[in-house]
């Protein structure tokens, strides 16, 4: 790898705009606005590694963005090039974490964020995050695939900017993290690994490792592993799925509007898209907690389910260098944290003797 060719990496907190010009779609007037978004570390496993007999497996904390998702890397460049157009506002369908990074950036940028979420199926922490920056939210008694055709229908009779992973800028802001995988690797991983729901994510991974592979940063592209809940698998069962269910609400769509994306990256990279139970996300979800100290959503975990699917299957992983990318913050759905966990806490008295006896010292 030719190392006049690397991207020179910006200063920390400068954001993805900044960092990564010279490979978005910027002009002299897009506003160059930041929360911070980008340069997430990527660390590598203590215990997966070895039960997955991967030669190095890393994880990808985009949960360490400021809003909690990797979502604010696709929204910084689509809300500054609505802004570029002289746009007021800007709408999106959600299932918590886009809702959460538009009314995020929406709330800096002075401008109105409009959000559709299915009602009673997203997360608390992400209602929250759009409540806290203002966002007007209409709940809808439907799903996301609903609120998405809603949000299109909106946007195409008012002057409001879409802000979903159909708008292209998003895919071009998300592809950001391929880069930065492969400047902290050095190169392109073997394999990476990550949940599909819209399919905008792996879309964008994918452009960001062809991208870099032309442009000489990589010497090699990885194999794209997708993975979709199995009750909410429409791109694994070849059929859109009218009422997908699955634990992991973030990924709970039944039409992804990438569908072709995600193929062409499951196809040029010569990888898959498999589908992974609840049973296997929530076993992903404690194992990243409690194993390798990482606390994601379930929704995130379904990457690392199938990395241990693909596995127990006899996928051959030695030597080879995996990164699962870690979508979105265990905080945002605090719910199911204590649900799976089983916590219910009895006060003991506010004396030694009790509080030793209740560690199991006494
Ligand atoms: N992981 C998390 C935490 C998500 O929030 C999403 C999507 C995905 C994975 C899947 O990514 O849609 O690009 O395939 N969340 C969207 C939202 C749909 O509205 O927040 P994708």
């Amino acid at each position: 790898m030719s190392s006049q060719t690397r991207l020179t990496p910006g200063e920390a907190g400068g954001g993805v705009l900044r960092r990564y010009a010279d490979v978005l779609p910027l002009t002299d007037a897009t506003p160059a606005i930041t929360l911070g978004e980008g340069d997430t570390p990527l660390v590598r496993s203590v215990r997966l590694e070895k039960d997955t007999g991967c030669g190095a497996l890393y994880f990808k904390l985009e949960s360490c963005n400021p809003s909690g998702s990797f979502k604010d890397r696709g929204m910084v460049v689509a809300v500054a090039k609505a802004m570029e157009r002289g746009d007021k506002a800007v709408l999106c369908a959600s299932t918590g974490n886009t809702s959460a990074s538009a009314a995020a950036y929406a709330a800096r940028c002075g401008l109105q964020a409009y959000v559709i979420v299915p009602h009673g199926r997203i997360a608390a922490g992400k209602l929250a995050q759009a409540v806290a920056h203002g966002a007007c939210i209409v709940a809808i008694e439907g799903g996301f695939d609903d609120a998405l055709r809603l949000a299109r229908e909106v946007t195409d009779r008012h002057p409001i900017a879409l802000v979903n992973s159909v708008n292209p800028h998003r895919i071009e802001g998300q592809k950001t993290a391929s880069f930065e995988i492969v400047e902290s690797l050095e190169d392109a991983p073997d394999v990476l690994c990550l949940p599909v729901g819209n399919a905008g994510n792996i879309t964008a991974y994918w452009r960001g490792f062809v991208e870099c592979y032309q442009r000489e940063l990589a010497t090699h592209k990885p194999v794209m592993w997708g993975f979709q809940a199995a009750g909410a698998a429409p791109i694994v069962g070849g059929a859109p799925v009218a009422d997908p269910q699955t634990v992991a609400t973030a990924i709970r769509i039944g039409n992804p509007a990438s569908w072709t994306g995600a193929t062409m990256a499951r196809d040029e990279s010569g990888g898959e898209v498999l589908a992974v139970t609840d049973e296997q996300i929530l076993d992903a979800y404690r194992r990243l907690a409690q194993e390798e100290g990482i606390f994601c959503e379930p929704a995130s975990a379904a990457g690392v389910a199938g990395l241990l699917q693909q596995a127990n299957g006899g996928a051959e992983l030695a030597g080879k260098t995996v990164v699962c990318v870690i979508t979105g913050s265990g905080l945002k759905d605090p719910e199911r944290a204590m649900e799976e966990f089983a916590l219910e806490l009895e006060p003991v008295a506010a004396e030694l003797p009790a509080v030793e006896q209740e560690m199991g010292l006494a």
